[in-house]
């Protein structure tokens, strides 16, 4: 269990509102169609039987932890099962993900943090015209990661290996125009600030940012206050396990909404043990 987690849950608990409390027509809309959407995908039962094989999986893999690792271990050896364990998105706010690009049908996709590359599926399986870039720090999750892109066909993906430091500046050259990225790796303030302000270089007005893992760690809470404060950024909505930044200019007054779903219960989720 992570106390620090439990405690800025109840935190956030007690700020948040719930959607029908949301009286902005774009927020409403979009919590509604996505926060809401309690609709199961075919595809997720593929997705998902992937993720029970890998939680199977007693494969040792080499890692090369480029980022700020885990909260349950640091040890250079881990078996897939003990990755897909704990350094891969739960399936609920994986299916958030899904949603999210479903509704938003961005061209372009980028995955900062692919893992064994489950959320990259989900998030490309939602719109297969979109094309995917996913960055992975460590060849061999890497390598497990494209196992699985090719058992579920996601055509549409492509992996780029190698620290965000060189890669992230490689993949937003190649996309030029950033519709939506997912920010899921390397959980420290001041690299986090330096890969938002990178890809808003490539930014638009209706480029959409996913920053997940907000409350992890006190940095990330510094980054996101850094992030909201941003004066590009003009709406954000935190529902605690990811926060997701907007930079309309119809929103003339910033705004921040902490967003509450009705039915989602992150502890049966496995959300506090990571
Ligand atoms: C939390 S996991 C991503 C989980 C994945 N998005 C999912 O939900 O299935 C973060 C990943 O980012 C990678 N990573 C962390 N820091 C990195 C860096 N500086 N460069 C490249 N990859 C990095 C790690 O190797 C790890 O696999």
């Amino acid at each position: 269990m992570n106390t620090h987690l439990i405690h800025q849950y109840l935190r956030y608990y007690v700020r948040a509102r719930t959607p029908y409390q949301v009286h902005s027509p774009f927020v409403f809309d979009l919590v509604n169609e996505v926060l809401e959407d309690d609709r199961y995908f075919y595809v997720f039962e593929d997705i998902e039987r992937l993720r029970v094989n890998l939680l199977r999986d007693k494969r040792l893999l080499e890692v090369t932890d480029l980022g700020a690792g885990s909260h349950t271990t640091s040890s250079k050896q881990r078996s897939v099962r003990s990755i897909a364990r704990s350094a891969v998105t739960p399936s609920r706010y994986t299916q958030f993900l899904f949603s999210l690009v479903h509704y938003l049908k961005p061209k372009t996709v980028l995955e900062m943090g692919t893992s064994l590359g489950i959320s990259t599926l989900y998030q490309a399986k939602a719109d297969g015209r979109a094309q995917v870039i996913t960055l992975e720090g460590c060849p061999e999750i890497a390598a497990v990661a494209q196992e699985n892109f090719k058992r579920l066909k996601a055509n549409n993906i492509e992996l780029i290996t190698g620290d965000f430091e060189n890669t992230l500046p490689q993949a937003l050259h190649k996309i030029q125009r950033v519709d939506y990225v997912f920010f899921d790796g390397n959980h420290r303030k001041i690299p986090t600030l330096n890969y938002f302000h990178e890809a808003l270089k490539y930014a638009h007005e209706d480029s959409v940012f996913v920053f997940d893992d907000i409350y992890w760690s006190k940095e990330m809470m510094e980054a996101w206050e850094a992030i909201k404060a941003h004066p590009k950024v003009t709406l954000t909505i935190d529902i605690f396990y990811m926060g997701i930044v907007f930079f309309r200019k119809e929103n003339i007054t910033k705004e921040h909404f902490t967003l509450i779903d009705t039915w989602k219960k992150p502890w049966s989720m496995g959300f506090f043990s990571s």
